[in-house]
């Protein structure tokens, strides 16, 4: 098997000479822009999009969703008059509805580019965890289709609630636990984050935390296979995109800010729900991560780098792209 040897290089040279060109040259929205969505008076939520419901409501901080190219649906300008929204933690509110919403287009691009990975570089595996795993598809799937133990790992009890009610399957074990203290009961073979989990860690030394953490709940020889969202966001003109989500029992939207500046995305959602509950809101923030920035703080982790995909093409890209797949892996043989 051939490990990429220069692995800080060939994240380092994706990052030069491209996302900086590409990007819109305006500086993005602020983060608190909350106060923009505006409601419209009539209540436009079908009768037969009610949901049959499985909202949490506890409290939880935290912030981030993935947006970018995951909403499908027309564009739609949330509202004519002010309407006071209300604001709920993130993953709260949309958690019965992601799966609908952005969940299951995710999990099917999520599990092609996993059965490349598997191929490509021969990943094995017995034991895995999911870490922002959100409602549970993938880590269901990597019990079901690859007779694997799963750990199931969300900060969001709203998320982790909806999957351990879909996914009842005995080999995969729900955890609440936050990324950076990622403490599985026991050490795995594979760790997998999807759909802009990373980018949820909004300082290079959380993600640095998250990474030492990954690390040490890996046996050796076992991978790390993530997708980032980078600083190459050409996708995100214009600065501000709205978009209407699918959803049942309300009106979603969408909304994403991109600043390039700061290389935040702000995502607002929100639930237009059918009256008398007032609309609520859910700010989730990510941080874009240069392919250089990635490659240190996984060296620094201990972990090689085996390689780096665009996560859309999968072909090994040339220039940086605005979704990077990455294999890792913790050096060591395997004790099976
Ligand atoms: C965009 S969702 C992705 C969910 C799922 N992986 C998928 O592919 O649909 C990101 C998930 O990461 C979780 N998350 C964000 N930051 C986290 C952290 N620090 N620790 C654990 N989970 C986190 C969120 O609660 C959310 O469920």
């Amino acid at each position: 098997m051939t490990y990429i040897a220069d692995t800080a290089n060939i994240l380092d040279g994706l990052g030069r000479g491209t996302a900086r060109g590409r990007m819109p040259g305006r500086t993005g929205s602020r983060l608190s822009h909350l106060s923009e969505w505006y409601i419209r008076d009539e209540d436009d939520v079908d009768e037969d999009d009610r949901d049959d419901g499985n909202d949490g409501d506890d409290g939880q901080t935290g912030s981030g969703i993935n947006g970018v190219g995951a909403a499908g649906g027309a564009s739609a300008a949330p509202g004519l008059s002010r309407t006071p929204t209300r604001r709920v933690a993130p993953y709260s509110d949309l958690a019965a509805t992601y799966d609908r919403a952005l969940g299951i287009r995710s999990f099917v691009r999520t599990k092609r580019a996993f059965e490349l990975v598997v191929r490509r570089y021969g990943v094995c595996f017995g034991a895995a965890a999911d870490v922002g795993c959100g409602t549970g598809l993938f880590a269901c799937y990597l019990a079901r289709c690859w007779g694997a133990r799963v750990f199931a790992v969300d900060r969001s009890p709203h998320m982790l609630r909806v999957g351990a009610c879909r996914c009842r399957d005995p080999r995969v074990q729900f955890l609440r636990q936050d990324l950076r203290g990622l403490q599985l009961p026991q050490a795995v073979d594979l760790v997998t984050a999807n759909f802009d989990t990373v980018n949820h860690l909004l300082t290079a030394s959380d993600l640095a935390l998250a990474f030492q953490r990954i690390a040490a709940n890996l046996r050796p020889g076992g991978h790390f296979v993530f997708d980032v969202i980078t600083r190459a966001q050409a996708a995100m003109r214009p600065v501000v995109q709205v978009h209407r989500l699918p959803a049942r029992g309300r009106a979603l939207f969408q909304r994403i800010g991109w600043d390039p500046r700061r290389g935040l995305l702000s995502i607002v959602i929100l639930h237009r729900w059918p009256r008398p509950s007032p609309p609520s809101v859910e700010l989730h923030v990510e941080r874009a991560y240069s392919p250089a920035q990635v490659g240190r703080l996984l060296l620094d982790s201990g972990f090689v780098i085996r390689g780096v995909h665009d996560a859309v093409s999968l072909r090994v890209p040339e220039g940086c792209p605005p979704r990077l797949l990455v294999v890792a892996r913790k050096p060591g043989r395997p004790d099976r």
